[in-house]
């Protein structure tokens, strides 16, 4: 009776498993993913890179540092960037004046800062995508937040979901301090969400205001005169969804594959650790050169399926991290000048944006590709590569299908 009884368990176990198996393979969506809209959004101040420097030095009354000061100017002038939007102004640096001394306890400040505009500004970048996508509000199954900064519980998720008024049932997802590659990481998870749901329509949002990082500058931490030259605040959203009903949905771009890498032996290369100062950046100058040297086997491993050899024939979004990292990855995948014309116009408008530059980067695409009367939505071209690039050093390799133009909005 006792075997008897253990071939009946087994066999419900059986019954069971299939069970589960037709319930998850009816939920599956036919796939795959695509971006169904995208919104961005900045603060009101922008700063135009060639006065940034008298600005930062004077609030920061380090004016004396003459050397420094002509250091930073030239680090201003190599960066490409002609301007950026920014949270902290006069203002609000004379409201902190904590912010403005290298060391001293401003970690309070900044967090209630922080914990305050971060929803807010990802609010406006989402409110757009919403408006561009066209569809009620309970048609959003899943929210992924990204924040750089303001670690809160609850998080920023959820107040997000109460600005935006999203249904209570949405399954939410905060990602804090993960670097710039997040914004391939991030969409890797809601393109999983979205395929392996039918009928989900993911949320995806970034928000980066890079408070922490203002310090008065330092001749011991030249680091620190990088940052201040390259970062800017920004958000980013898109709706990310498989299967959409042509009636009434227009994808922009098919998220195809998405892979991590992270170079070995090089996870000091960019730090940021969390002090009563803020946060104390450290970036190695062996950055560009080490982006380069992988760039192209990554790719290689991303699109072997797919059977693209020339580089030439891909659209591009390149983490803008820096003027140097651009050069980098267009000299090592042998890249004609205007294959990253849309990720150095995003660097040079907005600085460096974390995790939602790349997004602003395919906005940029999809919209020139538009005005030019282009054939599809990535420059006319079909296959596209997208590179967030952070800490680690990690690589996000997204790989993207564009859509025919008069299929898209
Ligand atoms: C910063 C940057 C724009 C400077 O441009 P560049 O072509 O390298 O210019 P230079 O080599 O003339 O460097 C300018 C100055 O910055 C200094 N510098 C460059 N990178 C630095 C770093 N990581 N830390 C400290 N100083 C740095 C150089 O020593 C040089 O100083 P000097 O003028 O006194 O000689 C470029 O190096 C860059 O884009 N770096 C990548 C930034 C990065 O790591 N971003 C990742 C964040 S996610």
């Amino acid at each position: 009776p006792s075997r008897k009884l253990t071939k009946l368990k087994q066999f419900n176990k059986m019954e069971s498993m299939a069970k589960v198996k037709n319930f998850l393979n009816a939920k599956r969506s036919k796939g795959p993913a695509s971006i169904l809209a995208i919104g961005t959004a900045n603060p009101p101040t922008c700063f135009n890179q060639s006065d940034y420097p008298d600005f930062y030095f004077r609030v920061t009354d380090c004016e004396h540092k003459t050397e420094l000061k002509d250091k930073f100017k030239r680090i201003c002038d190599r960066s490409a960037v002609k301007k950026r939007y920014l949270h902290v102004t006069e203002e609000v640096l004379k409201e902190n004046p904590s912010m403005r001394s290298y060391n001293a306890p401003s970690l309070d400040a900044r967090q209630a800062l922080l914990i305050e505009q971060v929803p807010k500004l990802g609010k406006e970048a989402a409110a757009k995508a919403i408006k561009e996508w066209g569809q009620p509000l309970s048609k959003i199954t899943h929210l992924v937040f990204s924040a750089m900064a303001g670690v809160d519980i609850p998080g920023a998720d959820l107040r997000l979901m109460n600005l935006l008024g999203l249904e209570p049932s949405v399954k939410r997802l905060m990602i804090y301090s993960q670097g710039c590659f997040i914004g391939g990481a991030a969409i890797r998870c809601a393109k999983d969400f979205a395929e392996n749901n039918a009928g989900a329509r993911v949320l995806v949002v970034f928000s980066d205001i890079m408070n922490m990082y203002f310090h008065e500058p330092q001749e011991a931490h030249l680091d620190i005169l990088v940052g201040h030259a390259v970062f800017g605040d920004g958000a980013a959203a898109v709706i990310v969804g498989a299967d959409p009903e042509v009636s009434i949905e227009r994808p922009l771009f098919h998220v195809v594959s998405s892979t991590q890498m992270s170079v070995p032996d090089t996870n000091k290369f960019i730090r940021a650790h969390v002090k009563e100062m803020g946060m104390e950046l450290y970036l190695s100058k062996d950055v560009p050169a080490t982006v380069g040297k992988n760039i192209e086997k990554l790719l290689v491993d991303a699109v072997s399926p797919f059977g693209i050899s020339d580089w030439n024939s891909l659209f591009y979004s390149v983490h803008p991290g820096g003027r140097a990292i651009l050069d980098q990855v267009e000299l090592n995948l042998g890249l004609g000048k205007e294959k990253l014309r849309a990720s150095r116009h995003v660097l040079s408008e907005y600085g460096n944006m974390g995790g939602s530059s790349v997004y602003f980067i395919l906005d940029e695409i999809r919209k020139k590709s538009m005005q030019e009367a282009k054939p599809t939505t990535g420059d006319g071209l079909e296959w596209g590569v997208l590179f967030a690039i952070g800490p680690g050093l990690t690589v996000e390799t997204v790989i993207l299908l564009s859509v025919p133009i008069d299929s898209a909005c």
